[in-house]
């Protein structure tokens, strides 16, 4: 899929890796992006369509469908980052992590899919993460989320292949945006991110992988698990 004259639309864009995923889109020559957020008052991002989008609000997200019925692109970005006992902490943040990034992207698939093909066929991106293969202590909730994510992913990509859909998972350790405050590892530019998937819609990959820790973690999963889980003991 070419980007340039492409019709976007990315959830999540007042800041982080959505944020530069719609300016990038813009570079690229993208014909129009919808920056969608659920406080639109914060995207400041020139040359963009603002939209609120709140992709847990079911009446949102067929508002912005209705709004947006001109995309070919869709990049479901939006994502929170919980942390806590899977066993014994209160439900509430492990059903907000299933809400987004499971429900949410999928009510956001399920919305954007007949648009997309509509106008001709397109591509959708959901933005995972290496959690989506592994799990480190207090991050259970959103690793399961991005576990379902992960397999959605492959599941619609199958549906939507014959509607001339493309459908990318992109998978990245630790960029350097808000979600990873406090984190002081590694990490990549949030607009390596957006770019490594950007090209990779272009040249029509199922999956990206952004940095080495990703891949890392996707190799191990041909292994037993007791080595590598040992680093985190
Ligand atoms: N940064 C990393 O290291 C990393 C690693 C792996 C995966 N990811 C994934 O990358 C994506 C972007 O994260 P980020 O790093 O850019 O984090 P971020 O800077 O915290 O940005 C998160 C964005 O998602 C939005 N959002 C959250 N819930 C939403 C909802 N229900 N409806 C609409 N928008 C919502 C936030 O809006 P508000 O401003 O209103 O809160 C914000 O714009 C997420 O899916 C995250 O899981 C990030």
């Amino acid at each position: 899929m070419d980007i340039a004259g492409s019709v976007a639309l990315v959830t999540g864009s007042n800041r982080g890796i959505g944020r530069r995923f719609a300016v990038q889109l813009l570079e690229r020559g993208a014909a129009k992006v919808y920056a969608t957020a659920r406080r639109p008052e914060l995207v400041d991002i020139p040359g963009v369509e603002v939209l609120p989008l709140d992709i847990t609000d079911d009446a949102s997200i067929t508002a912005a469908a209705a709004a947006a019925s001109d995309v070919t692109l869709l990049v479901n970005n939006a994502g929170i980052a919980t942390t806590g006992s899977l066993v014994s902490d209160p439900l509430d943040d492990v059903r907000r992590e299933m809400d987004t990034h499971f429900w949410g992207n999928l009510a956001m698939v399920r919305a954007f899919a007949p648009v997309i093909e509509h106008n001709g066929g397109g591509a959708i991106v959901n933005v995972l993460s290496a959690l989506s293969w592994f799990v480190y202590p207090g991050s259970g909730g959103y690793a399961a989320a991005k576990a379902a994510e992960w397999n959605m992913t492959n599941a619609v990509r199958l549906e939507l292949a014959s509607k001339g859909i493309a459908v990318q998972g992109l998978h990245l350790g630790a960029a350097d945006t808000d979600i990873m405050a406090g984190y002081e590892g590694p990490m990549v530019d949030p607009a390596e991110v957006a770019k490594a998937s950007l090209d990779g819609v272009e040249q029509g990959a199922a999956e990206v992988i952004v940095d080495e820790w990703s891949a890392l973690v996707k190799a191990s999963l041909a292994r037993e698990p007791e080595a590598f889980y040992a680093q985190f003991a």
